[in-house]
């Protein structure tokens, strides 16, 4: 057997930062949306593990989250255990880029493998995704989603669409755990996060593009230590996006454009940023989202 399935990015529309817990993770409430730029995993069938990458940057070793996603499918489900899997991964996510793109890859490689050893996906696959990262989970969901928890804790919300969207991506390589480190907040009381929670969970169900706001509340760290990241995002509003917000803990941009012209303008008037990757996508429903992974 052999099939390739794409593995979506995702932004996340909001980012906020409850507070810090016990266990050294923040709690989050971030409302998360996959788009259409993709990396693609390609399973075949074959004795050994094999896992190979087109982009010479990215580990294919016991370090990469998709050899962990096999090894953590392996030891929940024992009759899968032994068996090989050929991944190739074409790569255009930016890695790391706040797009998720290496835990797209994790879901993506639990999804396919289940698929290429004909095993009925486990009841535990969201804890199992759980455990290779926070952001993990999400992308056994996709479409527009909330997450809370350390942003492991996935419900599904209405799709929001937009056709008009840019992500800009900045050479600046951001570490998740430094930019959680640096926010400096004190650990959460249990009332503070009830209190917090509840508020987000109301506010999370009626989020519109036309009505909310964006916020990411990691951005202040960020443009501290990366201006180039507020850079990109003022170029952005400049140049007329409705709205734009770091994705994740950076350094992608996301930006919403009313029309197409506009956004065809701006990817022009951006040529000049070498240094910039400049990407046109447009929001992935769910429904799209489960029908191209087979779920
Ligand atoms: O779960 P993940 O491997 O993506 O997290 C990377 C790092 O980011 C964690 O080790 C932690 O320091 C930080 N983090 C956090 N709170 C979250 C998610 C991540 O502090 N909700």
């Amino acid at each position: 057997m052999a099939f390739e399935l794409p593995s979506f990015a995702k932004i996340n529309w909001t980012l906020r930062v409850l507070g810090k817990r016990q266990d050294g993770f923040h709690e989050l409430c971030t409302v998360f949306q996959t788009v259409s730029l993709c990396d693609t995993l390609a399973f075949e069938e074959v004795d050994e593990l094999e896992l190979t990458c087109d982009d010479p940057r990215i580990s294919t070793d016991e370090s990469n989250l998709i050899v962990k996603a096999v090894r953590a499918l392996q030891d929940a489900i024992p009759s899968v255990r032994g068996r090989g899997a050929r991944i190739q991964l074409t790569k255009r996510i930016p890695s790391p880029g706040g797009l998720g793109g290496g835990s797209s890859n994790a879901a993506v490689a639990l999804i396919g493998l289940c698929r290429l050893w004909e095993v009925d996906r486990p009841d535990e696959l969201p804890e199992i995704a759980a455990s290779l990262g926070s952001d993990v989970p999400y992308f056994l969901v996709g479409g527009t989603a909330l997450g809370t928890g350390r942003g492991d804790k996935i419900e599904p919300l209405p799709d929001v669409g937009a056709d008009n969207l840019l992500i800009v991506t900045p050479d600046v390589a951001i570490s998740t755990g430094s930019i959680f480190g640096s926010t400096g907040l004190p650990i959460l009381t249990e009332d503070e996060l009830v209190r917090k929670l509840t508020v987000c969970r109301n506010e999370a169900p009626g989020f519109s593009l036309r009505r909310s706001e964006l916020k990411n509340d990691l951005e202040g760290a960020v443009a501290a230590r990366f201006p180039e990241v507020e850079r990109v995002k003022a170029a952005l509003v400049e140049l007329g996006a409705s709205v734009a917000a770091m994705s994740g803990s950076g350094a992608s941009v996301f930006a919403v454009f009313d029309k197409q012209e506009t956004r065809q303008a701006v990817i022009k008037a951006l040529g000049g940023e070498s240094t910039w990757r400049v990407f046109a996508v447009s929001t992935i429903s769910r429904a799209v989202y489960r029908e191209a992974l087979g779920l």
